[in-house]
């Protein structure tokens, strides 16, 4: 059993669009069962909402059901998963100061490092994007959860 909990700002985004992406696959590829996935904000303030509704439409018409009401990254996260990945550099530095302990620290990696076709050095926020930025979104998260499985499959 392996946990990854996907990271952006406001978790109504680019956090529960990766774990929709990712918990498809993992149904796609018969590994659901070896999984636990959740996402969080590093920012509270969109906490209990629904996505956004752009995000939840573009990820709809790829399949995915962008659903997971938004909560805050706290403390405890870092003990209960094992793999914790941010969208981009003031996620990176927030959850850092949110890690109760260096252990809980070297667990977060960059979503970017799984992104080798995009090639992005970071995942871009879209909230104030237009529909073109949402799908750029998802084909960076389709891109980096794909490689992101791969790697976690062959631990
Ligand atoms: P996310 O996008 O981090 O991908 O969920 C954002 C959502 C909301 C805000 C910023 C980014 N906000 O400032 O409210």
């Amino acid at each position: 059993m392996q946990s990854v909990l996907f990271v952006c700002l406001g978790n109504i985004c680019r956090s529960p669009a990766a774990h929709a992406i990712f918990q498809k696959l993992i149904i796609e590829r018969g590994v659901d069962s070896q999984f636990t996935i959740d996402s969080a904000g590093t920012y509270g303030g969109h906490a209990g909402q629904l996505p956004d509704q752009r995000m939840r439409e573009a990820g709809a018409k790829r399949g995915y059901i962008i659903d997971s009401p938004s909560r805050k990254l706290i403390a405890d996260d870092f003990e209960k998963f094992d793999h914790i990945l941010v969208m981009d550099d003031m996620n990176y530095e927030k959850a850092h100061r949110i890690a109760p302990t260096i252990e809980g620290a070297n667990k977060i990696g960059r979503m970017r490092d799984y992104c080798l076709k995009t090639g992005v050095s970071f995942v871009p926020d879209p909230y104030y994007e237009g529909r073109e930025g949402f799908e750029r979104v998802l084909d960076i998260l389709e891109d980096g959860c794909n490689n992101l499985l791969d790697e976690l499959i062959s631990l």
